[in-house]
């Protein structure tokens, strides 16, 4: 009598574990559901006013002014990208529409060599497309912007180099550099030459050895000599100060060198990015939604603003994480991953249908040294919102119907 008693309040509490745990699953599936829904409601909004020839940028409120950008800008990518997720996640064939459309007029960057953000501009939308897809062009086009990146590397400094020489910097690489190591690194993987492979990893070597600081918080640009190969400076462009944690920054890097784990199976990029993931959540100034300040030094924290863009980055790159690592860290990183994504799909963060230039969050920060873009709506925190919930549906859920 007494073992069936113990017998049946351990399958009573093995039940409740599962229903808690089913419940859980089944209201993430929801929220996944629901945002990648709006989303796609939200950005045939944003579709609607937007001018054949440019991208979308951002929105000001004050103005109700929708801001564009050409193509030749870093965040081009980012409007197609979204699309095709969204489409995929859909199949409202209005989103493909305006996807190909808008690669029509992003196709010329392929050939662009002052910029090392290719991998943002084309792998973000043509490699989208192209997994979608399937369509040959696509890779094509991947291919001949890998080629193009790879003209900025520097076998001196074994890195990418970042921006072009300017009055500040002689030859900057940034720690942003280490997200266009996917064009490479695909490229390198899908029957490209094992060149793009070689440079991917000699730049996120480099960028272990210089950027990182002993608590793994990373340097925002370093800066070098290239006859000499040497160092000439570390410190910031888009952060608070030079030493300190620009939180963009850190979410770049924890992506980067997960993904260069994914594509090498190299243990030091696993490690790298543990390393990286628990310095942010387990800093002090990770606020409980784990929506990082714009700075994780940010002097008037805690007034400072978030940085919404910081979060996505940083929950796709944790479900990724999550893949790779033992049981218990998995387990700390998929439900950091959840509470940022929560934390985003609320009203604190996103905007509401209509509203917001049709772009999906609010309260993002991009150059806020530069009084730009502060608290505004960007195309890369809609992409990696949209690409982590992607993620998390395809990654986490069984039934994903
Ligand atoms: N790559 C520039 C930024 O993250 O703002």
């Amino acid at each position: 009598m007494m073992i069936s008693k113990i017998k049946l309040t351990i399958i009573c509490t093995i039940l409740a574990l599962a229903g808690i745990a089913q419940t859980r699953k089944q209201s993430m599936r929801q929220l996944a559901d629901d945002n990648l829904r709006f989303a796609a409601e939200q950005y045939k909004y944003l579709m609607k006013d937007l001018p054949p020839d440019v991208m979308p940028r951002t929105y000001n409120d004050s103005s109700k002014h929708l801001i564009t950008s050409k193509t030749s800008w870093w965040c081009s990518g980012f409007y197609p990208g979204t699309l095709w997720l969204l489409y995929k996640a859909t199949k409202d064939e209005a989103l493909k529409a305006e996807a190909e459309k808008r690669l029509g007029i992003l196709e010329k960057e392929k050939l662009n060599t002052g910029t090392h953000d290719l991998g943002f501009m084309i792998f973000c939308s043509f490699g989208n497309a192209y997994k979608i897809t399937g369509d040959q062009h696509y890779k094509d086009v991947i291919f001949t912007a890998a080629a193009s990146l790879s003209t900025r590397y520097r076998p001196s400094i074994a890195s990418i180099q970042s921006w072009n020489k300017n009055s500040n910097f002689n030859c900057p690489v940034i720690i942003d550099n280490m997200m266009n190591l996917e064009l490479l690194e695909w490229v390198a993987k899908n029957g490209g030459d094992q060149k793009f492979n070689e440079i991917a990893v000699n730049h996120a070597n480099t960028t272990i050895k210089n950027h990182y600081r002993p608590d793994y918080s990373s340097y925002h640009v370093v800066d070098y000599d290239l006859e000499t190969g040497k160092i000439i400076k570390k410190a910031t462009h888009q952060g608070y100060a030079d030493e300190s944690a620009w939180a963009r920054g850190q979410a770049w890097g924890l992506y980067g060198f997960t993904l260069m784990y994914r594509f090498t199976k190299d243990a030091a990029y696993l490690s790298q990015a543990t390393h990286i993931a628990d310095f942010l959540l387990n800093h002090p100034n990770l606020p409980a939604d784990k929506i990082p300040y714009w700075d994780f030094n940010a002097p008037d924290i805690p007034n400072a603003r978030r940085d919404a863009s910081a979060g996505a980055i940083m929950a796709s790159a944790l479900l990724e994480l999550s893949r790779y690592t033992d049981s218990k860290k998995s387990r700390i990183y998929k439900n950091a991953a959840e509470v940022m994504l929560r934390s985003l799909s609320s009203p604190a963060y996103r905007a509401k249908l209509g509203t917001n230039g049709g772009f999906i969050l609010e309260h993002n920060v991009g150059h806020f040294p530069n009084h730009s873009e502060i608290d505004v709506p960007l195309t890369y925190a809609d992409y990696y919102f949209v690409e982590a919930l992607c993620r998390y549906k395809e990654w986490f859920i069984k039934d994903r119907g």
